[in-house]
């Protein structure tokens, strides 16, 4: 009797749970330890072949009256697998790296954004470790870099000394990232020396930032999976409203920004936002802007 240490556990559980990969017990793992995928988020899968991240991702959304959607999309054509997965599920063909972000963005409901990004992209393996680590690494920074955008990558690469550029494909207009506020991003990579440089980029931008090696990952495996919990606001996403900063993943953050913004000056730019949204409106970035560069926002 085998148990889930030996290499054909999991194969055989996807079997029976009618899985169409084993890798679905890695984002079963992530659900159970990190609740990523909440009833009702919008999720995005980058690398969704052949399914099933797409299948435990809409069974995380709960029932179909919950609402939520799961967008997957790879290099490959994917069918939406017939088990665990409903009419919120939809995926398309197309390769990440190429693909502009704008047009990823109006993917998603009311082309808001996603509450939750997974990459489980990956490169054909050569065999060269070096190779395969630094191609991994590259689909890993495209993955954040349409989380977080161009301005978040180039402010916390000043944190971060000689890290690897980030993905600054010409075809994505705009700075802004497709991670709503407070949202979650998964990322898989395979372990090099670049991966902690990838962990620094990613903690200032995030709550929280874990490494996890799941159990179904095989032994001879060198992947690893970035967990970055909660986007923070200060990261706004071009276009956010105060609909987006009142989601409930948001709100805690949204509050303590917004209060803390009179006292705390580096948190001024962000306050100036929240204040011109709280009026309503979609931000005023001349507003912001002038709060940036004057570097105050007293009376925004
Ligand atoms: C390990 S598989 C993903 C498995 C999937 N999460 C699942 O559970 O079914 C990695 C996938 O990444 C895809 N991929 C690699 N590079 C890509 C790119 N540039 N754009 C889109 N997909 C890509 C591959 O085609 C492959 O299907």
């Amino acid at each position: 009797m085998s148990g889930a240490g030996s290499p054909d556990f999991f194969y055989r559980e996807s079997q029976r749970l009618r899985y169409v990969a084993r890798s679905a017990f890695k984002l079963l793992q992530m659900q159970e330890k990190y609740k990523l995928i909440k009833p009702g988020s919008s999720v995005l899968d980058l690398g969704c072949a052949p399914g099933a991240w797409l299948q435990v991702a809409c069974q995380s959304l709960g029932p179909l009256k919950n609402g939520g959607a799961v967008v997957g999309i790879d290099i490959k054509k994917v069918k939406v697998p017939p088990t665990h997965c409903d009419a919120r599920v939809k995926t398309f063909s197309a390769d990440v790296m190429n693909l502009p972000k704008e047009k990823i963005r109006a993917l998603s409901p009311e082309n808001k954004g996603f509450s939750v990004i997974l990459s489980d992209m990956c490169p054909s393996v050569s065999g060269i470790t070096t190779r395969d680590a630094a191609l991994s690494a590259e689909l890993g920074m495209r993955a954040l870099n349409l989380a977080v955008g161009e301005a978040a990558l180039v402010s916390s690469d000043d944190n971060v000394e000689g890290k690897s550029q980030p993905d600054r494909s010409s075809s994505d207009k705009g700075h802004g990232g497709i991670l709503l506020p407070g949202g979650n991003l998964v990322v898989k990579l395979l372990e090099s020396e670049d991966v902690k440089e990838f962990s620094e980029a990613c903690k200032p931008l995030f709550k929280k930032a874990s490494w996890l090696r799941p159990k179904a990952t095989r032994s001879c495996s060198r992947e690893i999976y970035l967990i970055c919990q909660g986007l923070r606001i200060s990261v706004l996403m071009e276009g956010a409203t105060v609909a987006d900063l009142t989601k409930p993943e948001a709100s805690d953050e949204a509050v303590a920004l917004a209060t803390s913004s009179n006292k705390v000056p580096a948190l001024c730019q962000v306050g100036c936002v929240i204040m011109c949204l709280s009026r309503g409106a979609q931000i005023d970035w001349g507003c912001y802007f002038k709060c940036v560069v004057d570097n105050h926002c007293a009376d925004p």
